[in-house]
Order: structure tokens, then sequence, then C-alpha cells
């Protein structure tokens, strides 16, 4: 892990949780989270818990008498095993309401079955391969998929004199959907595919992949692997192969110029272009009161990234349904609320699909420039209303 974001529950605290309006003898409405708070990907669960903390800080802590109380499980993931027994503990014994977090697909996985069985409402911040949605009924997604991004790539390179490009993914869910989305549109629009390779989830080296890429002279390689050290390994092996100066660009998922670690790529990330549903620069009102406010509760050396923004947008979906239920969390009545969410969210206008249950994005095309003392992802280029693509007819 690169970098562990603070958890501070004290300034959240801060900044005015309101409890008033809660009743002593009103039972809490109690949201199950199940996110990596530990290990390789603690950095994820900790900007996801954190923006959700800080949605209910500016929105008042209780509902009609009831408490709100987040009850948070680290899934030291992947491990798909312990978030599933982490569910049962969370629905058996400490009666949630609701189950939300999820960073990574195979967690979210192994838990979608017993959502189906406990009828809870299962909200989805992160974990974005487009299966997860069909694999339970009460599955609601505030994040994005890896097929919207890698479509709307595909087409964007296509489009700019890419002809002809080499696919490197991590061997998991989101990869495999990246790489599916991305051959699919990228062939539709003319273009062809120089090779695919996969690199593994756990302790990949990446330097032998950009032999192979070296090899088969494509115009560009394209890239998903998740956040974090990864992006950040992938995108020096990448530079430290010559690629680049044999005329082979690098194109990806936003994945990798997270704004949790974009400072650790260096100036030769600068030009990179990716595709991403969310910037901290998106050049709104809504994001720049919400970076204020993240950094505000969490430090300014704290960079809010995509994964916060599920975080709180999910966190607004659980509060707007509860609100309008009165503060009563019907599993099925919050279902049917969850899945007709639309909203103004920092990374722009946001929706979730009532069909399938998934979120609708606008994705971004942007390139990594140096903006002051820092690196940032500036969006040139919009796709409003991208629906994951495995679901449109
Ligand atoms: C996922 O496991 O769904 C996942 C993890 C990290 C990402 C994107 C998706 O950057």
């Amino acid at each position: 892990m690169i970098r562990r974001a603070a958890f501070a529950t004290a300034s959240v605290l801060a900044l005015g949780l309101s409890l008033v309006g809660a009743r002593a003898d009103s039972p809490p409405i109690r949201i199950g989270f199940i996110v990596d708070l530990s290990g390789e990907f603690a950095d994820y669960g900790t900007e996801i818990l954190n923006a959700a903390k800080l949605y209910l800080a500016q929105h008042g802590g209780a509902i009609a008498g009831r408490k709100i109380e987040i009850d948070a499980k680290d899934t030291g993931g992947p491990n798909p095993e312990v978030a599933k027994r982490l569910a049962q503990e969370l629905i058996v014994n400490d009666k949630v309401d609701l189950l939300a977090g999820f960073t990574l697909t195979p967690e979210a996985l192994a838990v979608a079955p017993l959502a189906t069985e406990a009828k809870k409402p299962m909200v989805i911040m992160n974990a974005a391969t487009s299966i997860v949605t069909e694999k339970s009924p009460y599955i609601v997604r505030f994040s994005f998929t890896l097929g919207e991004i890698a479509s709307v790539l595909a087409k964007w390179a296509a489009e700019n004199g890419i002809k002809k490009v080499y696919t490197l993914v991590s061997d998991y869910g989101p990869g495999v959907n990246a790489e599916g989305a991305f051959k699919k549109y990228f062939t539709l629009a003319g273009g062809t595919i120089a090779g695919s390779d996969r690199s593994p989830l756990k302790g990949p080296e990446f330097a032998p992949f950009m032999q192979r890429v070296k090899d088969a002279k494509p115009d560009a390689l394209f890239v998903f692997v998740p956040s974090g050290d990864q992006g950040v390994a992938v995108t020096k092996a990448y530079q430290d192969s010559g690629l680049a100066g044999a005329g082979i660009k690098m194109i990806a998922t936003g994945d990798i110029t997270d704004e949790a670690v974009i400072d650790q790529l260096g100036d030769a990330a600068v030009g990179l272009v990716t595709a991403f549903h969310y910037s901290d620069t998106h050049p709104s009102e809504a994001n720049k009161e919400y970076v204020k406010a993240f950094q505000a509760a969490y430090g300014s050396k704290l960079r809010p990234d995509f994964m916060s923004v599920g975080g709180y947008d999910g966190m607004h979906g659980i509060y707007d349904a509860l609100v309008r239920l009165n503060g009563n969390a019907d599993p099925d009545q919050a279902l049917e609320i969850l899945r007709r969410e639309k909203f103004e969210s920092p990374r722009g206008p946001f929706w979730v699909d009532p069909d399938t249950r998934d979120a609708v994005n606008t994705v971004y095309i942007r390139k990594v420039e140096r903006q002051g003392g820092r690196l940032v992802n500036t969006e040139f280029k919009a796709y409003p209303d991208t629906k994951d693509p495995d679901k449109t007819k």
C-alpha cells in the first residue's frame, strides 16, 4: 500500500454531525459497510468510508428520530470468503438494515447471494465489473463499470488516429470486463487488436509484458490495472521500457491516474490520456464544494478520488431513500427509491438506470497535466449518459 489515508472520525465529528432529533427510545438505522481498510487496497475502503461519513456529517446523522449508524468491517482483501463471513455477521448479529461499500468485485460477488436471501439493499460504492448488478435484485450501483469507461476510450482512440492497439489488463473481473469492452468497441470502430495480455492480480511484474508490446508494434497500449501500487508500477514499466520512444502511446482507464496516487507518477506521466467518470479538478461548483469539504475534514494532503465519490454518492442515495421513507428502512421500498436516484454529483450529472440498477455516468477523456505543485486529470471531452454497454440492447 502506498499511502494510508487518515481515517479522521474526529474531524468529521467536528464538522457537526448532528444527532439532534434522535430519540433515545428509537432504534438506530444500521448500515453495514464491507470495505478494505487494511492491506494493499486499504486506501480504497478508507476513501469510501471517509466520504460516506462526510455526507452524513453534512446532512445530519438522524432521520425521523432514528440515529444513522455506520458499522464498518475490514476485509483486508482481496478476500471474498472474509467478506461473506463479515456480511453474515452484519446481517445476523448486528441486524443491519442495509449493506454498503464493496471496494473489490470478488468481495461484492461473494456477498450478493446473502443480500438476496436476507432481503438487504446492497449499495455498491466501487466494485466495477459489469456482472455485479446481475448477481442480486437487491444490488444498486453508485460507482461505474469498466465497460462504460473502456468502450468510450475505444471509440475516442479510433477517432483520434490510433489504428492498432495492444491490451494489458489485470486478470480478474474488472480487467476482463475492460478488455472485452475495449476490443469490441475498438474493432467496431475499425481498429485492430495487435495482441492481449493479462497480468496477475497479486504481485504482477510488468516489464516482461512491455517487451511483448514492443515486439507487436501497436500504435498504443491500452491498460487497466486496479488503482494504487499497480497503476504506479505499470506506468513506470511503460516509461522504463522505451515504448514511448518507439512511438507507442499508452492509454488507460483513469484508475491509473487516481488522484490518491497521481503525484507518484512523476512528470513523465504528463500528457497521458485516460477515460474516467471523476477528476478532482472537474470544473463544477458541486465538485469544488466537495473537494473543499473533504479536505477540511481529512486534511489538504488527501485528495478525494473516484472511490470517495462512489462512497459519497452511495450515501447520498441511501440518505434520500431513508428521508423519503421517514426513517423506515423497509428493504423493498428503499430499493425502489435507490434504483431511481438522479442527482448532481461531484463527478457531474449522475443517475441510476432503473431497469438495470446500474450507474449511468458522463465519461470524460482527460489528460495528465501539471498544475501548480501537483499532477491533475484535465477533462477535455465528455460522453454524457454512458450506460454499461453489456446491458444496453
Ligand atoms: C474492482 O475490484 O471492481 C475494482 C478495483 C479497483 C479499481 C476498479 C475496480 O480501480
